[in-house]
């Protein structure tokens, strides 16, 4: 039984909770994920604002050999976007999720983003995670765009705040 606890933008995948034993055996340590989840808000169509994100992540990919051209595209709708993020020394990689859904009132589009990453990193980021969302919208000019706001913080996005993302 995995138990999750949300904790301060670290998710902590642990086994059971080991029961004392009279001989000390070796428990794997429990893995930290760090991860970035934000709340953006534009006053445009979800169409509009995949597209976009789409279209940035296809013109960031590694074929392309471009500065900041470490996003794949896995898949991408209308509803939700999937990429993966690798560092160019391939030690670090993330997986990127967007969920986006139509705000009713005023017409506008509001995403969920998160940034996870897949394999052990250190409790601090250093933006890591906010930084592979926020190219993508300082990008793709969404973050310019009419009606945008972003909603995160330092429990929900590790690094947020500490974080300059060079654009
Ligand atoms: C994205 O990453 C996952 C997990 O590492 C991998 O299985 C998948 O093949 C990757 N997809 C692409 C399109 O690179
Ligand atoms: C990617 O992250 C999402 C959470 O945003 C998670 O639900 C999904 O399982 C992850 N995918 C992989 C391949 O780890």
């Amino acid at each position: 039984m995995k138990t999750l606890l949300l904790l301060s933008g670290l998710v902590i995948l642990g086994a059971s909770v080991p029961t004392p034993a009279p001989v000390p055996v070796t428990v794997p340590g429990p893995t930290y994920h760090a991860f970035c989840r934000t709340l953006w808000l534009f006053a445009s169509t979800c169409g509009e604002v995949s597209t976009r994100l789409v279209q940035q992540i296809q013109a960031f990919n590694p074929m392309l050999g471009c500065e900041k051209c470490h996003y794949t595209l896995v898949s991408g709708t209308p509803l939700g976007i999937h990429a993966n993020h690798t560092s160019t020394d391939g030690l670090t990689a993330e997986n990127l999720t967007f969920a986006l859904s139509a705000t009713v009132m005023t017409a506008g589009c509001r995403v969920t983003a998160q940034s996870t990453s897949m394999g052990f990193t250190s409790l601090l980021d250093y933006g890591l995670n906010y930084c592979n969302l926020y190219d993508l919208l300082s990008a793709s000019g969404l973050a310019s765009g009419p009606g945008f706001m972003e909603i995160t913080n330092e429990w929900a996005c590790l690094g947020y705040g500490l974080a300059t993302c060079k654009v």
